[in-house]
């Protein structure tokens, strides 16, 4: 995990109290039960801060951005903007001409496909990615491949849900143009080792794209010191709204890309002779900005920030061990995923019980998981299995909500015995 996150620097360690107290939606009851969340890698919830950040937004200060002289739309020019100097620092990227406002990982992901796969594929070109994939970065790249007569290439999964590194080795080549793989597995939990995939990447001189998803909420991410070329993450996952994620790029990289959407705020003049686009990142952000998102997603890092990256790191590491550790102790509970570096996401079978009725049970007793093949359906057939019980803990969770489930498991089996 160190070679990915950075190294904790202090020992300050989170106050759950405190934390949960931050989460109004926490402290509902469902069927009349204690709200048990454990569904965060699907979405977060949201603190109050970034609830009155949108509140406040609309209260105050709404008006286009980047579109007009007076003083609302300065307010929140102003906001957006900062905000992106926040995810700048949050990242450590170089500059906020790296950082783009997108919709969302899957926005941010087509971007990448669209813009680069014009720049730099031609057929018979080959574009890596890996069996672990949520479907938003399989589908892009296959029809990239498709307009561009590409070769889609995979790097397989071991059993224990780790990526298969010699595999990778002798697949990629000369032919080798982008690589695309998820920083955290959103099913597995495997936290795959991005500075190693990054050199080998390079050494080929192809791009290399980050799917931060499921990464960018667990640790720290420094995008110079994992020296990929983009990553790309969604707000909703880090606590902030819907509707807003990020992509980030090398500068000198997304200087050479074409825009990939046409519209406002994207150009410097338009004529029916031709047009000339905006400097970046503005280049990339045709049309209305969601600006709302975006300042919320700003005041979303503050609240990560004032926790402490590290703290929420260790915190999870620790819930991770522990429930592992207990559900392990279930008879008949298969945990898929067992990877040396991973997140504190389980994801589990009981033996002969179907997922749907293992999540439905769990749901009656106020326990929200998710099931499905979780948009990852050529990983669950990897396993031989069409779908899986996921638990996705963040450092909202508590020891108690984990005994929780582990008593609501025992409901489940003793239904179905
Ligand atoms: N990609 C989200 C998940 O893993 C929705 O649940």
């Amino acid at each position: 995990m160190r070679l990915v996150f950075a190294t904790k620097i202090n020992n300050v360690s989170i106050d759950i109290n405190k934390v949960r107290a931050d989460f109004p939606i926490l402290s509902q009851k469902i069927y009349g039960k204690d709200l048990i969340y454990l569904d965060s890698g699907a979405t977060a919830q949201k603190p109050q801060c970034v609830i009155d950040a949108e509140t406040e937004m609309y209260t105050h200060w709404n008006s286009n951005i980047h579109r007009g002289v007076h003083f609302l739309s300065n307010q929140s020019t102003d906001r957006y903007e900062k905000s992106r100097t926040i995810i700048k620092d949050f990242l450590n990227a170089k500059s906020e001409k790296e950082v783009i406002f997108t919709s969302g990982t899957t926005a941010s992901i087509n971007l990448v496909a669209h813009s680069l796969g014009d720049f730099c594929i031609e057929k018979g070109d080959e574009i890596i990615v890996t069996e672990m994939e949520h479907h938003s970065n399989i589908v892009p790249w296959q029809l990239l491949c498709q307009r561009k007569g590409a070769v889609l290439k995979v790097i397989p999964v071991t059993d224990c849900g780790e990526l298969n590194i010699d595999a990778f080795k002798s697949i990629i080549s000369e032919r080798t143009k982008i690589v695309s793989v998820a920083h955290v597995s959103n099913t597995l939990g495997t936290i795959n080792p991005i500075n190693e995939i990054a050199q080998i990447v390079h050494n080929y001189n192809a791009y290399f794209v980050v799917d931060g998803a499921q990464g960018v909420q667990h640790g720290k991410v420094d995008v110079q010191a994992m020296d990929c070329d983009f990553y790309a993450f969604s707000g909703h996952k880090l606590y902030a709204p819907t509707g807003i994620g990020v992509l980030y790029g090398k500068e000198e990289i997304l200087e050479q890309m074409p825009p990939y959407m046409g519209g406002g705020d994207m150009i410097k003049e338009v004529s029916f002779n031709g047009t000339t686009f905006a400097e970046l990142p503005l280049k990339f952000e045709a049309g209305t900005s969601n600006y709302v998102g975006a300042y919320a997603l700003g005041e979303a890092i503050n609240y990560v920030n004032s926790v402490g990256v590290d703290n929420i790191e260790e915190y999870e590491q620790d819930l991770l061990k522990y429930a592992t550790n207990k559900l392990s102790t279930i008879d008949g509970l298969k945990i898929y995923g067992t990877a040396k570096n991973k997140v504190c996401t389980i994801s589990f079978l009981l033996d002969g019980i179907h997922h749907y009725d293992t999540g439905m049970i769990l749901d009656k007793l106020g326990i929200a998981v998710r099931t499905g093949h979780h948009c990852t359906q050529p990983l669950t057939e990897r396993f031989n299995i069409d779908g899986i019980v996921r638990a996705s803990f963040t450092f909202y969770n508590t020891k108690a909500e984990v005994d929780a489930l582990y008593d609501g498991l025992l409901k489940v089996k003793q239904m179905f015995s």
